[in-house]
């Protein structure tokens, strides 16, 4: 049995990050990432974009080379999976049946896609997008198909809409509530994409509910909605959300709510496990309440500060959370959280297709959103991370250089 130091659950951003920022913070004891996948840490970003296109390799996704984890002393277990923490005996049980000990462990278990039950979810053609083998089953039949239901009008579903599209697929989108992008996005800027990707020749469904996958020799050949309508489809995609992988902190008797419950430094309730990433509930000071994110942007400063803390070392987390996705030529970009503006307040032209909402409370900004405007969401970050004050006046004048709030 090796000597016990950091072990972190997890072989994505946050997991990377952690495992990166203990080495960086000065510890010299044994650290070892255990991933359940069988890859090297990879960007997933480009699995719903550019890697369905052809445009980007498997081989091009590393998010490090194995000499990084040479260099840095860290034991990469890739293709292993944790069944269980013992937290009495400070030790993981992996699948094999061994077990490695811990003196600190980080959880960055991330999130797994919520699954559609209903009849023929499980035929030949249907598929999720988190993981490069799901991306990598996508595209090898993709070539054969010519007729895509997306099921799920979020992210996934219409980063990947976008792609199929472009690649000359016919492709239907069929969204249970009456608009896309409900979760993340308010609705005027939902419309606004919406009718990009209506433009762009992709038919959007509404308020429908997937009754069934019709089968045909096994294979998906149809959506059934319940509505009776049926939607003739060769691959069919499920991108109807996430949910966080926390049943391993939750059968340790650690606090799950939406998520595993850290504080701002990453910790839980017990002091020798800290969690980070898509996966953990937190407090973050840029949104009421307690949090969770599904962005990249987190799992990386979250596990960074997992992984300091870990260590031994102090950090807090306390960034504001951004994000973007691509669609066609539309690169949006969000900054902050939101949640419970009053007022949003337009800088730019929509029809010129390029913008940004700026959205308030009261006289406090709340969060930047930005369609093919890098330049308003990285001051966006410096904005909100100054707490800078703007007026609407401000804002709405394109001639006003905004970097004159943070001087104030
Ligand atoms: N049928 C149709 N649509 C559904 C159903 C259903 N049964 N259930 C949910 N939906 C819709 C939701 O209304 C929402 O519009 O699916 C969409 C899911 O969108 P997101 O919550 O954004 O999740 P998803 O697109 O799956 O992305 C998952 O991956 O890239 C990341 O940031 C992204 O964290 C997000 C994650």
């Amino acid at each position: 049995m090796s000597a016990a130091g950091i072990v972190i659950v997890g072989g994505s951003y946050a997991g990377l990050n952690a495992a990166a920022a203990a080495r960086a913070a000065g510890f010299t004891g044994p650290i070892t990432l255990v991933g359940d996948e069988p890859h090297l840490p990879y960007q997933r970003p480009p699995l719903s974009k550019d890697f369905l296109k052809g445009r980007v390799e498997s081989s091009q996704l590393p998010l490090r080379a194995p000499k990084f984890f040479d260099d840095s002393a860290i034991e990469l277990r890739r293709g292993h999976e944790v069944v269980a923490i013992d937290r009495h005996k400070q030790e993981v049980v992996l699948a094999a049946g061994d077990s490695l000990p811990y003196a600190k462990l980080v959880l960055a278990t991330g999130c797994r896609p919520r699954k559609l039950s209903v009849p023929g979810s499980d035929a030949a053609g249907i598929h999720c997008l988190r993981t490069l083998d799901d991306a990598q089953a996508i595209a090898r039949e993709c070539a054969a198909a010519s007729r895509v239901a997306i099921v799920g009008g979020g992210f996934i579903g219409l980063e990947i809409a976008a792609a199929l599209r472009t690649m000359g697929k016919e492709v239907v989108v069929v969204e249970a509530q009456s608009r896309l992008l409900a979760r993340a996005l308010p609705p005027e800027l939902a419309a606004y994409i919406a009718r990009r990707h209506e433009r762009e020749g992709v038919r959007l469904v509404f308020d429908a509910q997937v009754a069934s996958f019709p089968t045909r020799g096994g294979r998906v050949d149809a959506v059934l909605l319940a509505d009776g309508t049926e939607i003739a489809a060769d691959l069919v995609i499920v991108g109807i959300g996430v949910v966080p992988n926390q049943e391993l902190a939750q059968a340790a008797g650690l606090r799950c709510d939406n998520g595993i419950v850290v504080d701002e430094r990453a910790a839980t309730q017990d002091q020798n496990i800290y969690a980070a990433g898509d996966c953990t509930s937190h407090p973050n000071p840029f949104a009421p309440g307690m949090t969770r994110l599904e962005c990249v942007q987190n799992a990386i400063d979250q596990g960074r500060v997992a992984g300091t803390n870990a260590a031994g070392a102090s950090a807090t987390y306390a960034v504001a959370p951004w994000f973007w996705s691509d669609q066609y030529d539309l690169k949006l970009q969000g900054v902050g959280i939101s949640t419970g503006y009053d007022r949003i307040v337009r800088r730019g032209d929509m029809e010129q297709g390029a913008f940004s909402f700026f959205y308030f409370r009261g006289e406090r900004l709340l969060a930047v959103e930005s369609i093919n405007k890098p330049g308003d969401h990285m001051l966006g970050r410096k904005l909100l991370a100054a707490g800078a004050k703007l007026s609407q006046r401000e804002v709405e004048d394109t001639g006003y250089d905004l970097k004159q709030a943070l001087a104030q």
